[in-house]
């Protein structure tokens, strides 16, 4: 198959533009989960809008529809960008959206209406989750058929990064959902949380943070206009993050059952995943070095700036959460959501935006329709998230602690209701963060066209 169906790029728009879209729905989810926390008898137990229900396609249409749809089209972008050629097939770029996207749409369709496999991050019922494969399998064909084509012979790092994402989830996707067992997409037992959590943790540690990872080394010398700094240290990274992610989820299960070894591995390989973040973010602060006001003043540099910012925290963070002596506390709480989000909006949904309005424009060959609005989606999400960290963060010791000291769990609800209606208000800034953004790719595709100088083949240093 050669270079064919529709316009060179349309498959990476296409997978930016659904993930927008995705983001303003997810968001209305969160919103929907939010207030059910915050007044039960809100929604007057309407079947398909109780928590239960609403915060499974709150979570996958966020992780699949809106992270891994953008980071996914701009490695679309970027990978035959850096490789001096166009993707081998948008024929198949298109096949692999369309597949992915019926998977996402799945949620909202099915989950409210209780068809669902009820394992976290593996909700999808089987055949949804064959969509997601082929989807993958699509993918990696295209991308390595791309990488054969090449006509630059060094693979520079964004291009590993994008790579290895594909094919490690390739991989881990159907063990996690169990996909050899159609009916339940589950094991007997114990082991099943043991295939759970090594998918679910290698969902986020091995798709969302290697995609932004390859992207953020994508736009940060491109904006800066510096070469990357190392590119010993980005391989380290890269191989380190395979060896100590792929086995540590464990870590979710240190109050459970599980055997010792395991959970040993675990605790240990996530203190030295210190390792693998601190090498990307050396990399990537040393690159923009010199050069930090032209990353802040960038629209999209700022986003991804502040993206790897948050990396720092949630590593840092992820790693002492991971200690028996501090889960006793943080634990099956609100703490732990305020991780959640700080780790997929904060370091890979920044990263994913900066990277979109980065690529979109070389991508569909328009100009952005408003950097000011890039700014303000920017000040929202960013206002909305601290909040939501530091409110999530204090409910969660209000409730470690509480329960730590023997206090029942319905006596603690009182206490932390602040922190939940505060949490609903700060989600409305994060929604229309969300609804800015599909506003502005939507004006940016209709568009005036790029000028010459600022054409994709204009490609910055590396
Ligand atoms: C880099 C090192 C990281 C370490 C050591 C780490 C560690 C942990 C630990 C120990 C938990 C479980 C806490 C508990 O249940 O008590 C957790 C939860 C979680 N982490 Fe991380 N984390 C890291 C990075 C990330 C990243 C980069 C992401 C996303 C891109 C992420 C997303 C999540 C999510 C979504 C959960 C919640 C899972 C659930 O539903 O219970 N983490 N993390
Ligand atoms: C309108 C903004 C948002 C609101 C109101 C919101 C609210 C919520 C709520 C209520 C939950 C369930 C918490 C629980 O189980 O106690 C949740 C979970 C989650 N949300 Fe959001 N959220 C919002 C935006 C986002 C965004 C933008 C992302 C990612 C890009 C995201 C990712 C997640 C994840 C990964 C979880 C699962 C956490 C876990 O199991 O530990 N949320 N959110």
């Amino acid at each position: 198959m050669s270079n064919d169906a529709g316009k060179p790029q349309s498959a990476a728009v296409a997978f930016m533009v659904a993930g927008s879209a995705w983001f303003a729905l997810g968001t209305i989810y969160g919103l929907f989960s939010a207030i059910h926390l915050m007044a039960p008898e809100f929604f007057n137990n309407i079947p398909w809008l109780v928590f239960g229900r609403t915060r499974p396609v709150h979570v996958n249409t966020m992780i699949f529809g809106f992270v891994a749809n953008m980071l996914i089209g701009c490695a679309l972008y970027y990978v035959p960008a850096l490789l001096r050629t166009r993707l081998w097939s948008q024929k198949l770029g298109w096949i692999a959206f369309i597949f992915w996207q019926i998977a996402v749409l799945s949620g909202p369709v099915t989950f409210p209406f209780a068809i669902t496999q009820g394992r976290e991050y593996a909700e999808y019922v089987w055949i949804f989750d064959l969509c997601i494969m082929i989807s993958l399998l699509t993918l990696v064909f295209n991308c390595v058929l791309t990488i054969a084509a090449r006509r630059q012979n060094m693979l520079y790092v964004s291009v590993w990064y994008a790579i290895g994402a594909l094919i490690w989830t390739a991989g881990v996707y159907p063990i996690g959902n169990v996909m050899w067992h159609p009916s339940s997409g589950a094991l007997p037992g114990l082991i099943d949380s043991i295939f759970l959590w090594f998918y679910g943790h290698n969902l986020v540690g091995l798709l969302l943070t290697p995609l932004a990872i390859g992207a953020a080394y994508f736009v940060v010398p491109r904006v800066t206009r510096t070469p990357l700094y190392s590119h010993t240290l980005s391989l380290i990274g890269f191989w380190t993050l395979l060896a100590l992610y792929a086995h540590i989820g464990g870590h979710h299960l240190l109050q459970a059952p599980i055997p010792n070894w395991l959970k040993s591995i675990s605790v240990v390989d996530s203190m030295a995943m210190i390792i693998p973040v601190f090498t990307v973010l050396a990399n990537v602060w040393l690159t923009a070095r010199g050069s930090l006001s032209r990353l802040w003043k960038d629209p999209a540099g700022r986003f991804v700036l502040a993206g790897t910012i948050w990396y720092l925290i949630v590593g840092i963070q992820g790693s002492v959460q991971s200690l028996p002596a501090v889960q006793r506390i943080t634990h099956f709480n609100n703490w732990v959501i305020g991780h959640a989000h700080i780790a997929v909006l904060g370091f890979s949904g920044f990263i994913a935006l900066g990277a979109m309005w980065h690529v979109l424009p070389l991508a569909a060959g328009r100009r952005l329709y408003s950097h000011r609005l890039v700014n303000v989606q920017f000040g929202l999400a960013l206002l909305g998230l601290i909040g939501f960290f530091a409110v999530l963060t204090a409910a969660g010791l209000i409730q470690g602690v509480g329960w730590y000291n023997g206090e029942a769990i319905y006596r603690v609800l009182p206490e932390i209701a602040p922190f939940m209606v505060l949490r609903a208000a700060l989600g409305i800034l994060i929604m229309a963060a969300s609804f800015l953004g599909l506003y502005n790719a939507i004006r940016t595709l209709r568009g005036a066209p790029l000028r010459e100088s600022e054409s994709p083949l204009q490609e910055g240093p590396l």
